[in-house]
């Protein structure tokens, strides 16, 4: 295992202790069907890559990461109900997920559905909660559901589905690419530094705003180039998700449309500018130590 790999784990397995609980609690202990499907693809594993973003941005900005917390769990209750339904036989029809049977593989389609709707609704629920409990946090809140909707990750799975067996443009794939992963990715970047804000920790800073986003704009658009490219060159045992399946549904991306060599020079293009906004972040005299680590393990992954 290379050395950025195992500091990565080393990062992602502390944020794994401390959110893992609270994801497990996150219906109280209901005993409902609909409830255990979410569980289950909830629990089933994954990066958590959105959570240690947001806790390691916090820490870097001087945010106590119990400020962003809650987010953090909404955050991959919205993300892996975006999965749960992305691999629906509607959808993309996917069998494996986070090395598992996906969710409607296990419940049937509706359940998985329901599953979906369920973590959607509750993480909303959480943000509204958390917002009465603090008003500071309100902004945030919204932040997180205007980038999970239309504007971001829906509006990118709109696009997604309707670019399948056709030819778009490069412009229009940059603006889905951008959105359906982007978005999510974002928010997990620039949510803590709103929160500090929002709360008096920091005062605001457009130039740290600005480097946030442009590292979280290069950050999402090479996350999912490198998903792209995981699709051909991987394994469904190291992906623990199928793979071969873009080109299997016609889908847009920046492998079909580019072929497999452009669409590795569009993601060095991006992994440059990634590194480039961190330097800046560096050169401000933040600690980059951890978020460098988070960003190269993206950019290298083999998962
Ligand atoms: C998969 O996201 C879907 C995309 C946005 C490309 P991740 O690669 O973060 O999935 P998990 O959470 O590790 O399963
Ligand atoms: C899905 O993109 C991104 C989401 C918003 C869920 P993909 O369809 O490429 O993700 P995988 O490859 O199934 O994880
Ligand atoms: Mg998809
Ligand atoms: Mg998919
Ligand atoms: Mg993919």
């Amino acid at each position: 295992m290379s050395e950025i790999n195992m500091l990565f784990e080393e990062y992602s397995d502390k944020v794994n202790r401390e959110i893992q609980p609270l994801l497990k609690n996150v219906f109280d202990g209901l005993d409902d069907i609909t409830c255990e499907a979410s569980l289950y693809s909830l629990l089933a594993g994954g990066k958590r890559i959105r959570p240690c973003l947001m806790l390691c941005v916090a820490e870097m900005i001087g945010l106590d990461k119990s400020m962003v917390m809650d987010f953090a769990v909404a955050l991959e209750m919205i993300h892996t109900y975006s999965l749960i339904h992305d691999d629906l036989p509607a959808m993309d029809n996917d069998d494996l997920r986070r090395g598992k049977p996906t969710c409607h593989k296990v419940y049937g389609d509706g359940i998985a559905l329901l599953a979906g709707d369920n973590l959607l609704n509750r993480a909303a629920e959480r943000l509204f909660e958390l917002s009465v409990k603090n008003p500071n946090s309100i902004r945030a809140a919204s932040y997180m559901m205007h980038n999970s909707g239309i504007y971001g990750m829906i509006g990118g799975q709109s696009i997604d589905l309707d670019s399948s067996n056709k030819k778009i443009s490069l412009e229009r794939l940059y603006e889905l690419q951008d959105k359906k992963t982007g978005a999510l990715l974002k928010t997990s970047i620039v949510l803590p530094y709103i929160v500090a804000v929002d709360n008096s920790v920091i005062k605001p800073d457009e130039d740290l705003e600005n480097t946030l986003n442009d590292l979280a704009y290069h950050l999402g658009l090479a996350f999912q180039i490198k998903d792209d490219i995981l699709d051909v060159e991987s394994d469904a045992k190291t992906l623990g998700k199928s793979v071969g399946k873009d080109e299997r549904d016609d889908k847009s991306t920046f492998v079909t449309l580019l072929g497999l060599e452009e669409a590795k020079v569009k993601l060095e293009k991006e992994v440059k500018d990634c590194h480039e906004a961190v330097y800046k972040l560096s050169n401000k005299g933040y600690k980059v130590h951890d978020l460098n680590t988070i960003v190269y393990f993206l950019l290298m992954r083999e998962n």
